[in-house]
């Protein structure tokens, strides 16, 4: 008896998950291997990875588009919450994860299989979003992750393929180890490792280094309708597309670059190198606007709610009971979140400059300091009084 008789493998085309395939079937007995690539705009070919997966051994190789989803379900959702894990890293690899376990499950429910693997190791976060995930959506599917047993080295494991016919990289591989999508680009190891050691320029591909960016500011207005982005300068935009803009603008202007060292939930901390401009932007744009658009108490509240549902993210916890019950308080705080912010983008900096909206609550009348004022001063005497009572009395108190 092997540990699962059908599998639907998430795959990437690299050698790690192509190893997956034969190791799956030779060494935990497994029948049939069916393999999901799903494209969330890393902007891999393909074909070539689709073929490579049946070479590899894969009985059924399939390649799905997510990329729709991955903004309109998962990444407006973060934007909306204003989600920074550790105040500064937006979660773009992060919010891939949850997507692709429901991917796989629907597959492994569709083709009838009993189990889903991925090639994480046992020593980063995504192995905790995948597995959490899958067991969330389905309990009675078996998590299968190889890599995490199977204690080959980088050489071992080219080795190993070599056996199946798994060609062994072409490229001297790189010493970074990179994960990209359309919300961004995650770059650790190699000399990164060393928290001193200042990101060489060649890691980054999709913002431009401050030497290169344009001598001159560009503006944009960026619309926001219900708290959801939806057009850049004046011009509607559909999702993807959205993104894949404000990627290009904003990285043009080397903004979206994030240099951390972060706490991973396993307990590792662990440098890493983030781009993700349309993101970056997005989140302060939105932020800007709901400055504008909600009251004092509701914006305080939600500052506390958006780091409980940025750890919920990182922590692999997207499907649970607490992140739903915090959606159904966030739905509600955006439903005036609507209008526009105006954006100066200037070497590595986006700042606002402007916003408006037909629900602002921001009041001119009570705000101005011409004779247009509507504000009554006297009032806040009495005000006053009552505020700062309990602090008289405690001096009066406690005063040698
Ligand atoms: N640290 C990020 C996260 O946990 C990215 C993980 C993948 N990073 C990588 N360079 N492969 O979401």
């Amino acid at each position: 008896m092997g540990r699962a008789n059908k599998v639907v493998l998430a795959y990437s085309g690299g050698v790690d998950t192509s190893v997956c395939i034969p190791y799956l079937k030779k060494e935990w007995g497994v029948k049939e291997v069916i393999t999901l690539a799903a494209d969330l705009g890393q902007g891999d070919e393909l074909d070539p990875i689709k073929q490579k997966a049946l070479d590899s051994g894969a009985s059924i190789s399939l390649v799905e588009n997510g990329q729709e989803s991955f903004v309109k379900d998962y990444a407006f959702a973060a934007i909306q919450a204003n989600t920074l894990y550790e105040n500064r890293y937006p979660l773009s690899t992060a919010l891939a994860r949850p997507l692709i376990a429901k991917m796989l499950v629907d597959a492994a429910e569709k083709y009838g299989a009993d189990a889903v693997a991925h090639g994480c190791t046992g020593k980063g976060n995504d192995q905790v979003r995948f597995d959490v995930s899958i067991m969330a959506l389905n309990p009675s599917i078996k998590v299968l992750a190889p890599a995490r047993e199977w204690g080959m080295g980088r050489e071992e494991t080219i080795a190993y393929g070599e056996q199946f016919g798994i060609p062994s990289p072409v490229k001297k591989s790189s010493p970074y180890s990179i994960d990209r999508n359309l919300l961004g680009r995650s770059i650790e190891a190699g000399p990164l490792e060393d928290p001193m050691m200042e990101p060489p320029e060649e890691i980054f591909a999709m913002t431009k280094a401050i030497a290169d960016t344009p001598n001159e500011p560009e503006y944009i207005e960026i619309g926001f309708d219900g708290g959801i982005p939806t057009s850049v300068n004046g011009t509607s935009l559909p999702p993807v597309e959205l993104i894949t803009q404000l990627n290009a603008i904003a990285g043009n202007h080397g903004i979206g670059r994030i240099d951390m060292i972060e706490n991973r939930v396993v307990g590792i901390k662990s440098r890493e190198i983030y781009e993700a401009p349309a993101l970056l932007l997005l989140i302060q744009a939105h932020r800007d606007l709901e400055s504008l658009t909600l009251t004092a108490d509701v914006t305080q509240y939600k500052r506390g709610v958006e780091d409980t549902y940025a750890n919920l993210i990182y922590q692999g916890l997207w499907y649970s009971p607490l992140k739903e019950s915090l959606d159904a308080f966030i739905q509600k705080t955006q439903e005036r979140v609507t209008g526009i912010v105006r954006v100066k983008l200037f070497k590595g900096s986006a700042r606002i400059v402007g916003r408006r909206s037909d629900y602002s609550i921001y009041s001119p009348d009570l705000a101005t300091y011409t004779a247009d004022d509507q504000f009554d001063h006297k009032a806040a005497e009495g005000f006053i009084y009552i505020w700062g009572l309990p602090t008289r009395v405690w001096s009066e108190k406690t005063r040698k």
